[in-house]
């Protein structure tokens, strides 16, 4: 039974907003995939400009978003439909069932909600049951990969996923602490990678957990997985001059959406020793803007969650 939400004023405050209505630019009449709809705070932003004609299908994976997408079709009334489930499954389902949309918009990784329920155990701030899950109903938690990793697949998830200098020596110390008694809680964990790391580096760097909590979550969610196969999947979904936007955090998803635009843009895939295209491909999207939209400074004050998202839109062609 997962514990009730009710929607508050402080749930979520959406990130890069003004960029993202600037940049996919809704028109009434126009369908937008919501594909993290979260608090819905894009989605309402978004919506405002359909002016009660259009469509919005809000796709989320964490079950305990309905109170916010209730709260959402009562405050907008816009034409609205939720699906629970990952991004990349309901795209390439919507997409193969025929459906066409104008906006694409993919705001991601944890809310904020997800953040700052200890229950949810994303948090090295506070003791929690280790889980990390951002569907609760998916099988695999951060408790199994925890404990039953083996030492090399833990240092190389901390260090791929969270950029962990010390990723070998925690790991070892994981190991060797579950072989004793498995991890349970998220506090057991914090202690293990403190008394892991060399004091020097304890500090500084902000808190000694945060990319090792960063990493598991990415890999207990298949975050870059997911992200991999939702970009087609977008593509093919939009109509010609529909709008993508995705919202990264880390330069490991913003490297996946670069690069896949590019390839889009660029159409031809013949390797570049090639006198001539053989291949044949077109270009199907544009980057709209060519680089990522950042935070300016005083988004940056008043909401320290968005120094580090990047906002990256293209142009189906
Ligand atoms: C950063 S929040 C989105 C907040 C939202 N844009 C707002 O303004 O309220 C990301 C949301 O996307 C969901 N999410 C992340 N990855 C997902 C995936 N692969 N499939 C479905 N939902 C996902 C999370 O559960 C979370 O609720």
């Amino acid at each position: 039974m997962l514990p009730s939400v009710l929607p508050t004023e402080t749930d979520h405050v959406p990130v890069l907003a003004d960029e993202v209505v600037a940049n996919l630019d809704p028109r009434p009449g126009e369908t937008i995939v919501d594909g993290t709809f979260g608090a819905g705070g894009h989605a309402t932003l978004l919506a405002s400009r359909l002016r009660g004609d259009g469509k919005l299908i809000a796709i989320d994976r964490d079950p305990t978003v309905a109170p916010f997408f209730e709260r959402f079709r009562r405050e907008t009334g816009v034409k609205a439909r939720l699906h629970h489930g990952e991004f990349s499954t309901v795209l390439q389902q919507l997409a193969s069932n025929g459906v066409r949309v104008d906006i694409v918009l993919l705001d991601l990784g944890v809310s904020s909600m997800q953040l700052d329920r200890p229950d949810r155990g994303f948090s090295y701030a506070v003791d929690a049951p280790l889980d990390m899950r951002m569907d609760p109903g998916a099988p695999y938690s951060a408790r199994e990969l925890v404990n039953e990793a083996d030492e090399r697949e833990l240092a190389d998830i901390f260090r791929r996923y969270g950029e962990e200098r010390f990723a070998r020596q925690i790991a070892r110390a994981i190991v060797k602490r579950r072989s004793r008694e498995p991890f349970e809680r998220t506090g057991d964990l914090v202690e293990v990678i403190k008394q892991a790391i060399p004091a020097p580096a304890r500090f500084g760097e902000g808190h000694p957990a945060k990319r090792v909590f960063q990493a598991l979550r990415i890999d207990v969610n298949d975050e870059l997985g997911a992200l991999e196969r939702a970009l087609p999947a977008a593509l093919e979904l939009l109509r010609p001059g529909g709008r993508l936007g995705v919202i990264s955090f880390h330069s490991l998803e913003d490297r996946i959406v670069k690069q896949f635009l590019r390839r889009e843009e660029q159409g031809c895939t013949c390797p570049p020793d090639f006198p001539v295209c053989v291949c044949g491909s077109e270009p199907s999207m544009r980057a709209t803007p060519r680089r990522a939209i950042r935070p300016s400074a005083a988004e940056i004050a008043r909401n320290p969650r968005a120094q580090s998202a990047r906002l990256r839109v293209g142009t189906k062609v």
